[in-house]
């Protein structure tokens, strides 16, 4: 069997955790070099339990995305057939209190990272097969009001500073496929939800606080809408873009499942009242309404027919199903929420809520 040997960055993430536990296990010729620089939102026990056969195909290394020199090492060592890069700051709200990391990680080290590619791609003579493929989000396209859906056309208009550093992203990566030919891919995916997120994303922080019998905070009327997409589906969906896209192109991927921040919190209270045993409503009432995000866009929702057509990806999990999986893995992994809850946790959210009247 040939093996192939692909650099996976931010793989100690959210998504990125799903994706190499989803890859290990159904692609055996696959060697992951996972370069991940633990911040706080990275976590090594996202991916302590994998089989030991599974470990011998994942070699994690503790970098930056940002240091040219390791990347320039790591291209050299490994003969990497392919990039999936994840990494990334990643939370809007963080993006609004502390901008200039998303410019140096999601603009500086996207860069950094293309020019290591590029640099190795060119000194292997242009492999065809390569493929830089680079994870995004719907974010980029700004807001929708009630009706009509993102496309692969649709303009970019970023809102959040966090959404502007994955737009311009996006543009590096598109121009070094168009200026040095680098066979490139990026999709762009709607809000993720599934276990090993970070629990200051809305599902995680919502079933953490009606544990806690904490406040829900609801920012403005709770009217905002997201599409929302279990995070394995999502992992099908990468695999299938970077094994079968077209080198150059974009797809969006979404889960057609719209629903108001409000309509997730009480789907969410109603799950873990009823696996705790608690009475119908009484999480419910710790619902709060807290000032408003700036910029906070209304809504989106994504057009993923290009995928489906092109690809034959389609999700494998309806929405109340896999929510309920959801909550049940966070109930089922109390010590792991505690434990990713350290570093700067509490600080950040005694910021992010300072003035919001939770
Ligand atoms: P995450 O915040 O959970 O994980 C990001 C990972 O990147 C962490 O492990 C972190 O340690 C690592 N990282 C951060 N800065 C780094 C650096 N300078 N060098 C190396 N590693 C670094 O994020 P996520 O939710 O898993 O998102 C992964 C990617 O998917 C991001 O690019 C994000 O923009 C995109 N995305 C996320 C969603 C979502 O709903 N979470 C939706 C669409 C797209
Ligand atoms: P989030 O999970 O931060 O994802 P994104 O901003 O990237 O879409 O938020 C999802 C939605 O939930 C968004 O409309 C903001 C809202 N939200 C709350 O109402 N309360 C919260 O505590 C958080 C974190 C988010």
């Amino acid at each position: 069997m040939q093996m192939k040997n692909i650099l996976i960055t931010g793989g100690a993430g959210f998504i990125g955790a799903n994706f190499i536990r989803v890859v290990l296990a159904e692609c055996p010729q696959w060697r992951l070099v996972n370069l991940d620089a633990l911040t706080y939102a990275g976590n090594l026990a996202n991916l302590a339990d994998l089989p030991p056969e599974q470990q011998a195909r994942h070699h994690f290394v503790h970098g930056d995305i940002r240091d040219g020199a390791l990347l320039a090492r790591l291209f050299k060592e490994h003969a990497f057939a392919g990039v999936i890069h994840f990494a990334a700051e990643s939370h809007v709200d963080r993006s609004i209190t502390a901008p200039q990391a998303f410019v140096d990680t999601n603009v500086g080290g996207t860069c950094t990272l293309l020019q290591a590619a590029l640099a190795a791609w060119q000194e292997q003579g242009r492999p065809a097969a390569f493929r830089f493929h680079h994870v995004s989000t719907d974010e980029v396209y700004g807001s929708l009001g009630p009706t009509g859906a993102f496309s692969e056309d649709t303009p970019y208009d970023p809102s959040s500073p966090y959404s502007a550093s994955k737009a311009a992203s996006d543009h590096f990566v598109r121009a070094y496929g168009r200026t040095y030919g680098l066979p490139i891919l990026i999709t762009n995916c709607s809000n993720n939800y599934g276990p090993y997120q970070f629990p200051e994303k809305l599902i995680p922080l919502i079933i953490d606080n009606i544990l806690a019998g904490q406040a829900l905070p609801v920012y403005g009327d709770g009217s905002n809408v997201r599409d929302w997409l279990y995070v394995l589906d999502h992992c099908q969906a990468l695999r299938q873009v970077f094994e079968q896209g077209r080198p150059g192109e974009t797809y969006n991927i979404g889960g057609g499942a719209e629903r108001t921040t409000l309509e997730i919190v009480r789907e969410l209270c109603r799950i873990v009242d009823g696996r705790q045993g608690r009475a119908t409503g009484s999480s419910e009432k710790r619902i709060t309404f807290v000032s408003d995000r700036p910029g906070h866009d209304f809504r989106y929702a994504i057009d993923a027919s290009k995928i489906k057509r092109e690809l034959g990806w389609q999700p494998q999990h309806s929405f109340s199903t896999a929510l309920e999986a959801t909550v049940e893995w966070y109930l089922g992994h109390q010590p792991w929420v505690e434990g990713v809850k350290s570093g700067d946790y509490r600080q950040w959210l005694e910021l992010n809520y300072a003035g919001r009247n939770c």
